[in-house]
């Protein structure tokens, strides 16, 4: 038989470089990349809170998602996320986990999506509709704005633009809760300051479920199914919060990086910008025209590689697991890492630049090299919701504004999702 190993530990001259890419680069994704480059495709980060074992690459990937996925669970009781979520879809398991996402789909489902086009301009239009002729703007905040909006107005019906300035600190907090931080260094200790932004979200997201209870229901929204589906108002509150974070934040970075990186392309950009003209003119995005935008599409898909907004997945080893001559044990932490996979030489070529021909119709990628919305059973539920929202956003800035970004560097940051920092600053100029 043959002996399993512990997936090795990171010592010495891979410990060092990855000390020197952090303090080079200031980023853990920096430290994330000189490890594996280092240790290769299974190892183990041992920090004193914080142990995961990271698994990068093709198989790894099909392993976590599909042919070994019962032997993980996604719920980590220690976890920030579980604490603020419960029991929310993006943290339960099992038959609990099946019977939440089969309540969610219908409204996340292709044809549903179809009929929140309008709404979506509607809310890009209320943002950009404040911006004045000429100016300066974070795309950062702005299209946290917008994706604030389009979520509200689609999943639930409400129009966010008046709480917009209230609840932008208590949303901000939530966020920072749930994202890397000392916690990973310090582990289960309490984490005191975080208790009124929760209770000033929740109170909002309980009014929400009050308000709509009170209406009998049913408004063909995501809001409607859930009071309808669940009497436990508790239940409803963590899907709701579920779905305004997994749903805002990551169209927050999608929307984001693809302004930045467009700002440092100007061919790129052009070539975005004339598409929208020619197929869209003076039209409003709708559901036949942003399907013809095919640039547009391969511009937002080399963008989801090169900075996948959820840059891995995180799971809970149910049982001791054998991989690749590998014993990881039970209970341990593991990672499939969306980040690295997406940038491996063995699979991209040139793969830190950003290339948006790579995605040109006919050209195909290897199995599960490319996944930022996850794969197998419990992929995205918001993927066809973001394959629309990104391109009526986008088209909608290209046909309103000129953009232009002044030469700014930025560093990855990892939020809750992975976001440009310290923001992507781009002059405005309203098209005549
Ligand atoms: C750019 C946009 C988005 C990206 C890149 C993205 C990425 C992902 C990824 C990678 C996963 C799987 C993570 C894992 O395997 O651990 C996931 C799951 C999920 N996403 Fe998204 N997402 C996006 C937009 C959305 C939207 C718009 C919604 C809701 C409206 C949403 C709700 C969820 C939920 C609830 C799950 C958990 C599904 C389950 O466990 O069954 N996401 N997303």
């Amino acid at each position: 038989m043959m002996s399993l190993s512990a997936p090795p530990i990171p010592t010495g001259p891979a410990g060092l470089s990855a000390l020197r890419a952090l303090l080079e680069e200031r980023n853990l994704m920096a430290a994330l990349s000189a490890l594996h480059k280092q240790m290769g495709n299974i190892f183990q980060i041992t920090l004193p809170g914080f142990n995961p074992v990271v698994m990068v690459g093709p198989e790894a990937n099909r392993f976590v998602l599909v042919s070994g996925r019962e032997n993980f669970l996604w719920r980590n009781e220690t976890d920030p996320v579980t604490a603020l979520l419960q029991r929310g879809v993006l943290v339960v398991d099992g038959a609990e986990h099946s019977e939440m996402r089969h309540t969610m789909n219908p409204s996340l489902h292709k044809q549903a999506v179809a009929s929140y086009v309008e709404a979506m301009v509607a809310a890009t239009d209320q943002v950009l509709d404040k911006w004045p002729a000429e100016d300066e703007r974070d795309m950062l905040v702005e299209m946290r704005k917008v994706a604030l909006l389009v979520l509200m107005q689609t999943m639930f019906h409400v129009d966010f633009e008046n709480d917009l300035h209230r609840m932008w600190k208590p949303l901000m907090k939530n966020l920072k809760f749930i994202s890397p931080g000392l916690w990973l260094i310090w582990g289960g200790m309490p984490r005191p300051g975080y208790q009124r932004a929760r209770q000033q979200m929740d109170q909002y997201l309980h009014e929400m479920i009050t308000t709509r209870r009170s209406q009998g229901g049913a408004n063909n929204d995501l809001l409607g199914l859930l009071v309808e589906s669940y009497e436990d108002d508790e239940l409803v509150r963590d899907q709701l919060l579920t779905m305004l974070i997994a749903g805002h934040d990551t169209s927050t970075s999608l929307l984001t990086w693809v302004l930045n990186l467009i700002g440092q392309h100007p061919l790129v950009y052009e070539r975005m910008r004339a598409e929208v003209d020619q197929i869209l003119g003076v039209k409003a995005p709708n559901l036949e025209n942003i399907g013809k935008l095919d640039y547009l599409d391969q511009v937002v898909k080399e963008t989801l590689r090169l900075y996948p907004p959820i840059h891995l997945g995180a799971r809970v080893a149910a049982q001791d697991i054998d991989f690749q001559g590998h014993r990881i044990q039970a209970g341990a932490r593991v990672i499939y890492s969306i980040y690295l996979t997406q940038r491996m030489e063995a699979y991209w070529d040139q793969p830190d630049s950003f290339n948006p021909d790579r995605f040109e119709a006919g050209k195909k990628q290897v199995p599960y090299t490319y996944l930022p919305f996850g794969g197998g059973p419990r992929n995205c539920i918001g993927f066809a919701f973001t394959q629309i929202e990104a391109k009526v956003v986008l088209a909608r800035i290209l046909q309103r504004f000129d953009l232009h970004r002044p030469n700014q560097k930025v560093h990855l940051h990892m939020g809750a999702t992975l976001e440009p920092r310290p923001g992507v600053k781009m002059q405005i100029q309203a098209r005549k």
